[in-house]
């Protein structure tokens, strides 16, 4: 495997586990601020980042190359309201999408079709992603009154899963 496309891997691994521990955080922080809902949702999300974590994992091993973990930075604990822990999440995928497609450039550039083609299920996954991070935002801002935000918790995990 070519050294630039190992190195937007790597990278990418990083921006996965830093989702993940994001999302940790949120829930943590959704918990201790009376959201059962979003803290049950925002730990979902935590495990499906490490489930794309894996992914690349699996990949860099299958082609033989050993993939090396760095150090997370500390997530944020310290929000103002539900708004901002929703806008944090978005932030965070839009993040993660910027790094997916500039992987993706990499392989291409660097003819690595196999890396690409990872990338292809990547971008898709965060189409997804931004869509309901997008739609926590705006349920979240909708929900004006201190009534309406715990409605909103009750039913968030099915309204941004389907009810998966
Ligand atoms: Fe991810
Ligand atoms: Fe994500």
């Amino acid at each position: 495997m070519n050294q630039k496309v190992i190195d937007a891997l790597h990278s990418q691994i990083d921006k996965e586990r830093d989702a993940s521990i994001t999302y940790d955080a949120l829930s943590i922080w959704c918990s201790a601020n009376d959201f059962p809902g979003f803290a049950e949702f925002f730990k979902k999300q935590a495990e499906e980042e490490r489930e794309h974590t894996e992914k690349i994992i699996e990949h860099m091993l299958d082609l033989g190359v050993m993939p090396v973990l760095n150090a997370t930075k500390a997530p944020p604990s310290q929000f103002k309201n539900l708004l901002e822990v929703a806008k944090a999440a978005l932030a965070h995928e839009k993040a993660n999408t910027a790094g997916v497609v500039e992987t993706y450039e990499i392989a291409l550039a660097e003819k690595d079709y196999p890396t690409r083609n990872l990338m292809n299920w990547f971008i898709d996954e965060q189409v997804e992603e931004e869509v309901w991070a997008n739609r926590m935002v705006t349920l979240v801002e909708r929900a004006t009154c201190a009534g309406s935000i715990y409605t909103l918790d009750r039913h968030i995990v099915k309204d941004l899963t389907g009810g998966e």
